[in-house]
């Protein structure tokens, strides 16, 4: 079993699905309202979870409610939530979705996901030292997550970075990651240039950079410059909120099995988790991913 350590963002989604977006000025009525746990970090962390991995959470939430009830929800995905801190006086993140015929549009409130600092990291040493690997996004501060990078060299970990939401990454810590996962989007903008020759873009970081192609796959550069590409698989959406989530996390659970390997388990994970609302709803179980694979063959 795979222990993963995922540094990074925890937030309560708050979901409308309405038939199409709303404009500027414009009032609209939807058609459904719920709450699903979300964040980038929690998802990739519940992802890794149900797919057998030994996880174990390092963030922030506030004082209140939705606080309570996402630690309780991790808790309930058995992961080790010791390294989470409740910052009084600080709401938790939310974010504000709309899905609008299985596409969403995102406005995240990072509330105590910015309180995740240097100092939380350099205290949880022992978490970097006791697993396999870190996993980490862009939704906390960037000072942390080239913190969390420096003290998984320290440990002699590999250091897998989902660049989301999209950001041109400091040289520093692209330089302390061992393992980039992109859209085609955040490549462009991680490596700060323009253009849609992703081909060439990924050969700048021979064996580094996992790319994600929406349903179309993902693609894995080895470190001789060849190009692995796997097929996304056909299901049919609900709402494709935590797809790229589902995916990161399955990556990290499986990646000691190989890229080949661990590409179609990501992609099938990825695509099963768009079949129901919620970013984490849908994130299928180690036996689920099994079963789906076996019908796909
Ligand atoms: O990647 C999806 C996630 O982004 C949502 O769960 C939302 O919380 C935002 O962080
Ligand atoms: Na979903």
């Amino acid at each position: 079993m795979t222990s993963v350590l995922v540094v990074g963002s925890i937030n309560m989604d708050l979901v409308v699905t309405a038939s199409q977006f709303p404009r500027p000025g414009e009032t609209l009525c939807g058609s459904h309202f719920a709450t699903f746990p979300g964040g980038k970090g929690a998802n990739q962390a519940v992802a890794a979870a149900r797919l057998g991995a030994s996880v174990t959470m390092l963030g922030c939430v506030g004082d209140d409610s939705f606080g309570q009830n996402l630690l309780a929800g991790l808790q309930a995905e058995n992961i080790d939530t010791q390294w989470i801190s409740r910052i009084p006086g600080t709401p938790t993140g939310v974010a504000s979705i709309t899905v609008c015929e299985a596409e969403n549009a995102i406005t995240v409130i990072p509330g105590a996901n910015h309180a995740l600092s240097v100092e939380h990291i350099a205290q949880a040493d022992a978490a970097f030292a006791a697993t396999d690997v870190v996993l980490a996004q862009l939704e906390t501060p960037l000072p942390t997550i080239l913190a969390a990078a420096q003290r998984a060299r320290l440990h002699g970990k590999p250091f897998i970075l989902n660049p989301a939401p999209a950001v041109v990454l400091p040289q520093e810590l692209l330089d302390l990651v061992s393992l980039l996962t992109p859209n085609q989007h955040e490549l462009a903008t991680a490596l700060d240039v323009s253009g849609d020759d992703w081909r060439a873009q990924l050969a700048s970081l021979p064996g580094r950079v996992v790319m994600t192609l929406g349903k179309e796959g993902a693609a894995y550069i080895t470190p001789t410059g060849q190009i692995i590409e796997q097929a996304g698989f056909t299901v049919r959406a609900i709402d494709t909120t935590g797809a790229g989530d589902t995916f990161n996390g399955a990556l990290a659970a499986f990646w000691r099995q190989g890229p080949a390997a661990a590409l179609r388990l990501a992609c099938a994970a990825g695509a099963l988790s768009v079949t129901r609302a919620g970013a984490q709803s849908g994130m299928p179980t180690l036996a689920e991913l099994t079963r789906f694979l076996e019908q796909q063959a």
